[in-house]
């Protein structure tokens, strides 16, 4: 089993990552689990495909699982399930030192945590997260929020898992699509700082989107480990060094606000274009040479992710894509910090990038 440890210096956890730990759930949180009843909050497919197996492991250490089922979707992240969840927490009589379980994706992961960080002025919560995208970004690193009319992620709070228990079995039952979205983050990894992780995943991850389980194993284990490293350093985004774990990003937010936060194209969806768009963009200002952005859009094309603006059918101009940008919640007195990059394996946040300049750059992308 992989352990990587978060060293946050006044509350250091552990995510462990194994095939077959959501059969052992109960074993694996040993005594953070207090009380005969544990209060575990998923959605109903991830119910559907797992929650038999995680009841018979409480069940067989003594414990009654205590469901709260959700709708599935981004939908979810909403005042409404935050307060229905709370008071739900509160009948549960759910104390500061207890823990709920998040079992499910990052929406589960995220409004779950949000949840544990304003109970009781917060308590404790474990993630067990079950998509790719979950495992190897959402599930690490204390960002938790909701949605609200303004926009995606506006509320929330930095409030850390205790123990993060991540099962590459879980992806089994995944629809592929969404194993293909998880996997753009996967590549961010090496896009952002690490040339060697790239080829890697330039070489195992048709393997990985096809099912192989050792090899999604390490595809967790080594985006952890990286994130890991980037959260002890900078918890808050306030130094620069968690900022690059935004790569793709600003791009990829405002072309899923463009079509809507729909299902026309997933958040990894986005950040894959996102990251090809953030290359060629590099490419234009001279910062980074052409054929590594060809490199990076080659992997996506081999991958099934989207690489070519042009073909994603978005009927818009650059200027409405870059007006998305100044609702970006990195938005720092009237500038936008940008995620660049010099080569493959080197990310770096400019503060001198000018969204007229980005919107010729968009109506060109769009053109093809
Ligand atoms: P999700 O939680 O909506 O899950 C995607 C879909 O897969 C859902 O329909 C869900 O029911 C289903 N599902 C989940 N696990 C399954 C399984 N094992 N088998 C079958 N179906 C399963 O989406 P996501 O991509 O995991 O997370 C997206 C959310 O994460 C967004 O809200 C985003 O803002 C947030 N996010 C947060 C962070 C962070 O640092 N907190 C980072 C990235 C993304
Ligand atoms: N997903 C970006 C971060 O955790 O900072």
């Amino acid at each position: 089993m992989a352990v990587i440890s978060v060293a946050l210096a006044d509350r250091p956890y552990e995510v462990r990552v194994q095939p077959g730990l959501l059969s052992r759930v109960a074993e694996e949180c040993g005594s953070r689990l207090r009380k005969q009843r544990v209060p575990i909050i998923t959605d109903a497919n991830v119910h559907a495909a797992w929650g038999a197996k995680v009841e018979a492991s409480l069940l067989a250490a003594g414990h009654e699982a205590a469901w709260r089922i959700l709708p599935p979707g981004e939908q979810t992240k909403c005042w409404l399930e935050l307060s229905a969840t709370v008071d739900w927490l509160l009948a549960e009589e759910v104390d500061r030192n207890d823990h709920i379980l998040a079992l499910g994706g990052g929406v589960i992961g995220d409004l779950t945590g949000f949840a544990a960080s304003i109970l009781k002025r917060g308590c404790n919560f474990i993630q067990l997260p079950t998509t790719l995208l979950a495992q190897v970004d959402s599930s690490v690193g204390g960002k938790t929020a909701i949605n609200t009319a303004a926009g995606k992620n506006l509320v929330g709070a930095f409030h850390q898992p205790s123990l993060v228990l991540a099962d590459p079995d879980a992806l089994g039952t995944l629809p592929e699509r969404e194993v293909a979205a998880g996997y753009a983050e996967v590549v961010k990894y090496g896009l952002l700082g690490d040339a060697e992780f790239f080829a890697w995943c330039e070489a195992n991850g048709t393997k990985l989107l096809a099912g192989d389980s050792p090899t999604r194993e390490y595809a967790v284990a080594a985006s952890v480990t990286a994130k890991a490293r980037i959260v002890a350093e900078d918890e808050r985004e306030t130094t620069g060094a968690r900022a690059l774990l935004n790569l793709g990003h600003t791009f990829g937010h405002a072309l899923e606000a463009q079509t809507g936060f729909s299902s026309r194209l997933l958040h990894g969806e986005g950040v894959a274009m996102g990251m090809v768009l953030a290359a060629r963009y590099s490419v234009r200002r001279g910062l980074m040479a052409e054929a590594e952005a060809s490199r990076i859009a080659a992997h996506f094309a081999e991958t099934g992710l989207p690489y070519e603006l042009a073909d994603l059918g978005l009927n818009c101009t650059g200027q409405s894509l870059a007006s998305h940008m100044l609702h970006d919640k990195k938005m720092d007195a009237g500038t936008l910090p940008f995620l660049l990059m010099r080569r493959i394996g080197e990310a770096f946040l400019a503060k001198d990038v000018e969204l007229a300049d980005v919107s010729a750059f968009l109506d060109n992308e769009l053109r093809g």
